[in-house]
């Protein structure tokens, strides 16, 4: 019984370990190695027992059976209403980042929606993420918004955003996920400035979106374990051949400093599932020194090594911090009971249910994220962005992305098991709402 089966789920995953194809190997365009080789992926839910207050309702069960029509999609919302007991027309509050649970809260199918941008008009998007481009068909998912419980989270305004900026640089840092967010803002606040306007600079890691008549920046640095490893700029396929120096930043931090508003990231590139090799000390050893630590304790280390550089180095009356929380990856449709999937291949709608959470987020590397924050003498915010993402199994960028550099082939598209990427978001998509909240904050 389906019933039965999701009141059981969390604590049978903390003993499931998921094989995974395509997983760290999709990660970074010139990883190309890992792809066919088997990584091991061991997750424990981001929710717990109690997100799980209507395990008998049949709504998750009609999401995968009802057909993509708007009609069925208004019905969905209307019924959802209906049982959270909510006025559809209800007046909130306008936001406040200190009083709104942004994380609590709904998908809203709503198509007359209009994107800031498309794949088409924006230039700034990498080949991994233009679906529609890539050759996706459906649209639905670029038609849902985000609607908090307690609050109405303001419109990207792309005039007010660059405002916001002026004279300042913004800096997004951490790893492919954190690139979409990045791109995904450019592509956002680009079309209102005049192509004479606005320029680009590309380097290996540092990449430069300027918008002159703001002096303004938009910056990506990609870090993906924020700390330094072997695998930072050419990247190392095989997780096993990985070695973190999880006490050591610089080489990384010196690019971050001098500017005003940071935003970083760092999960999923820790969940190899592996053990991570871990030096830290002088290296006296070289790399023959490492230590295999569980991921946890190695992302504490990591984490720890980030906070203190920024609690030595930041000055909080002139630099703001966030964080942005792990983004899930939908590997297992059993989490949300299409048993005869293949992890988001094909799914066209969200996952409405209430507090919905897969096995693609780890509640033990929040509890670390956290943690170390916590401790911090300068304040981060967090953009978090795991509950409005767990819903998003429709998301992703699944058979319409690159493989080795290329978009896949009509051959390689009908191989899903071994090339649906699960991971990684379309663009234009999720990652907009995450700029959205982004934006409520700044
Ligand atoms: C929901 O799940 C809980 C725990 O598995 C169970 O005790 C309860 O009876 C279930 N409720 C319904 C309505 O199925
Ligand atoms: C679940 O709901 C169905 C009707 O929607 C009902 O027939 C069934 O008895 C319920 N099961 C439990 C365990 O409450
Ligand atoms: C749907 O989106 C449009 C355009 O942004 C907006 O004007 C309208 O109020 C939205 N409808 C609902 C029900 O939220
Ligand atoms: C432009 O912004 C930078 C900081 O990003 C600042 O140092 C510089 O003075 C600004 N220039 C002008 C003309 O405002
Ligand atoms: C471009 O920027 C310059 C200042 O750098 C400004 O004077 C000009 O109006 C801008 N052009 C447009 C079309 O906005
Ligand atoms: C930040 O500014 C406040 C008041 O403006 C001041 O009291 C505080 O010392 C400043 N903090 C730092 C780290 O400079
Ligand atoms: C995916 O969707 C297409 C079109 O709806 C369908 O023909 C195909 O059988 C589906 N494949 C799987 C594996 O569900
Ligand atoms: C983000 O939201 C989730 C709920 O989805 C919560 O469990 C988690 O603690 C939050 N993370 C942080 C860092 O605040």
């Amino acid at each position: 019984m389906k019933s039965a089966a999701r009141g059981k789920l969390p604590l049978s995953i903390v003993a499931i370990v998921i094989c995974i194809f395509v997983f760290i190997g999709v990660l970074y365009i010139e990883d190309t190695g890992s792809l066919s080789s088997a990584t091991l992926l061991a997750l424990q839910s981001t929710c717990s027992k109690q997100d799980d207050p209507d395990n008998n309702s049949s709504r998750s069960v009609k999401v995968q059976e009802k057909s993509t029509t708007s009609t069925s999609l208004t019905e969905e919302k209307d019924d959802l209403n209906g049982i959270d007991g909510e006025e559809e027309y209800e007046e909130k509050a306008e936001f406040d980042p200190e009083k709104c649970n942004v994380v609590k809260g709904k998908w809203v199918f709503n198509r007359s929606l209009k994107s800031l941008y498309s794949d088409e008009t924006c230039p700034y998007l990498d080949k991994q993420v233009v679906c529609v481009k890539n050759g996706r068909r459906d649209s639905d998912y670029r038609y849902w918004e985000w609607q908090p419980d307690e609050c109405k989270l303001p419109r990207f305004d792309p005039k007010t955003a660059l405002e916001k900026l002026r004279g300042q640089r913004l800096m997004f840092v951490g790893d492919s996920l954190q690139r979409g967010q990045w791109q995904s803002f450019v592509c956002m606040v680009e079309s209102v400035i005049p192509a004479k306007n606005k320029s680009i600079r590309r380097g290996r890691s540092h990449t430069v979106f300027k918008a002159k008549e703001y002096n303004a920046t938009i910056e990506f640095y990609w870090a993906p374990f924020l700390v330094e490893s072997n695998s930072d700029l050419r990247i190392i396929g095989n997780p096993k051949d990985r070695i973190l120096r999880v006490d050591a930043v610089k080489k990384h931090a010196r690019y971050w400093e001098g500017v005003d508003i940071l935003v970083f990231n760092s999960y999923v590139w820790w969940m190899s599932g592996l053990k991570i090799k871990s030096l830290w000390g002088s290296f006296a050893n070289g790399e023959e020194g490492y230590e295999e630590l569980d991921a946890t304790i190695a992302y504490r280390m990591g984490l720890k090594t980030w906070a203190n550089w920024v609690d030595s180095t930041i000055d909080p009356n002139k630099t703001r911090l966030f964080f942005t929380t792990m983004s899930p990856t939908h590997m297992r449709s059993a989490d949300w009971h299409n048993k005869k999937g293949i992890r988001c291949y094909n799914e066209t709608r969200p996952v409405l249910k209430r507090g919905y959470c897969g096995s693609g987020s780890d509640k033990r590397m929040m509890n670390v994220v956290s943690s170390v924050v916590g401790k911090m003498k300068v304040p981060v915010s967090f953009i978090n962005i795991t509950q409005m993402s767990e819903h998003r199994i429709d998301g992703h960028t699944s058979v319409y992305t690159e493989y080795q550099g290329k978009v896949l082939t009509d051959e390689q598209k009908e191989d899903p098991k071994r090339y649906a990427d699960c991971i990684h978001w379309c663009l234009p998509g999720v990652p907009d709402t995450w700029n959205q909240l982004f934006y409520a904050y700044l």
